[in-house]
């Protein structure tokens, strides 16, 4: 007999991006830089919080904060906010067709989605590179998994061929894992007419667009922007679709996990079946979701003037990182040779340098800096005390591989 229940269980090797997180925390160098994990930090390299959600913190103290329950469905009002604004002004019009259900931040979303759609469209679709949890999520809850290639090495730019000739080709009923804005890791969105040939090709093939949707507001500083490809899909194509909303970048709200799936169905008497489905299946995986954070989120979108004040602290966040993406551009270009406007070509919280995994291991290991093995960085760590070191590490070890 086995001396273990658990003797046949592999050994897996810690998540690549957390595991870089604590090599970075335990470095004593005092020139360390962070550009792995994707979490804003302020000119000081510090964490922010965000005025807004300073606010609404203080106004929930004020309260008397609670610890009961929430529904196993989260807050409404979270959940009708957040649809508002996904939705803006065509939010009358689909409001009646939502089933919604608070999750436990993006991952949740995505699981939440997934197990809704389980046994029903066997196939998702993933583009790669992505974020490594698409792969984990749906892989685990026992879905096909099929990647396509979603950007070319040699030309650094977004595959749109690939993309559209995969969605040709695709089995009709399969699911399409779209980032709605700001593509992790690439940085590279398609433009409002490549995603207009993208919804219309799911739209003829019965695909089922799952969206990804973590960086809402974030991206361009302007929710209604980043929200456009959503808006296309749902109201100018009047598609099905689900969508994993996180408030963890967008709202600086990381460790509190507050997210909403929002499904975008055909009918109202479908989205109410669909969200009875979704609060069964919300009861036994976590009976209710996380109550702190969500309060806090609801509080800011349901005040006008703590909305406005949160509509401004994304454009401080995102007007940050692209003022760094910038100065990185202008440094890389001072000390090395090489072409970067692939860089300045990318929006959001990522830059896609491709450099080689010797260089990145180079620059970890010799000059402090961390940066995931793809060269992702994240742009969110970079400052005006660091983006310089940052830019002439870069070529210096560039310039060795020579
Ligand atoms: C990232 O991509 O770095 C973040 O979304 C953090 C994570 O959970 O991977």
């Amino acid at each position: 007999m086995a001396t273990s229940f658990f003797s046949s269980a592999p050994y897996i090797p810690p998540d690549a991006i957390f595991a870089l997180t604590a090599e970075y925390l335990a470095d004593p160098s005092p020139v360390k830089v962070n550009l792995g994990q994707g979490t804003y930090r302020d000119n000081n390299g510090q964490p922010w919080v965000l005025p807004s959600v300073q606010k609404a913190r203080k106004i929930l103290e004020e309260k008397g904060l609670l610890h009961e329950y929430l529904p196993i469905l989260g807050l409404k009002g979270l959940r009708d906010r957040t649809s508002e604004l996904v939705f803006g002004e065509g939010y009358g019009s689909v409001k009646d067709k939502l089933a919604t259900s608070q999750a436990v931040s993006g991952t949740g979303s995505l699981h939440l989605a997934g197990s809704l759609l389980r046994g029903k469209l066997p196939k998702v679709y993933i583009p790669t590179p992505t974020w490594s949890n698409h792969n984990l999520v749906f892989a685990s809850l026992g879905f096909e998994v099929i990647e396509f290639q979603y950007y070319n090495a040699e030309t650094k730019a977004l595959d749109i061929d690939t993309y559209l000739s995969t969605l040709r080709s695709a089995e009709p009923s399969s699911i399409i894992i779209l980032h709605a804005c700001a593509h992790n890791p690439t940085g590279l969105d398609p433009s409002q007419e490549q995603w207009k040939q993208i919804g219309n090709i799911i739209k003829e093939k019965s695909l089922f667009p799952l969206f990804d949707a973590a960086y809402l507001g974030f991206n361009s500083g302007d929710y209604d922007n980043d929200a456009w490809a959503i808006r296309y899909f749902v109201h100018d194509l009047g598609l099905e679709s689900a969508i994993c909303l996180s408030f963890a970048k967008n709202m600086g709200l990381y460790g509190e996990r507050v997210g909403v799936l929002v499904v975008a169905t055909s009918e109202p008497n479908v989205a109410k079946n669909t969200q009875s489905v979704l609060e069964k299946l919300q009861r036994s995986e976590i009976s209710n979701p996380p109550a702190f954070g969500a309060k806090i989120a609801e509080t800011v979108l349901s005040d006008e003037e703590l909305k406005k004040a949160w509509f401004g602290d994304l454009k401080t966040m995102s007007g940050r990182i692209m003022e760094m993406r910038k100065g990185l551009f202008e440094g890389l270009n001072a000390h090395s040779s090489g072409t970067w406007t692939h860089l300045i070509e990318q929006s959001g919280m990522f830059g896609f340098l491709g450099l080689s995994r010797r260089v990145v291991k180079t620059l970890k290991e010799e000059y402090h800096i961390y940066m995931a093995e793809n060269s992702r960085i994240s742009i969110a760590g970079l400052n005006m005390s660091n983006v310089e070191y940052v830019a002439k590490s870069i070529g210096e070890v560039l310039a060795r591989e020579k």
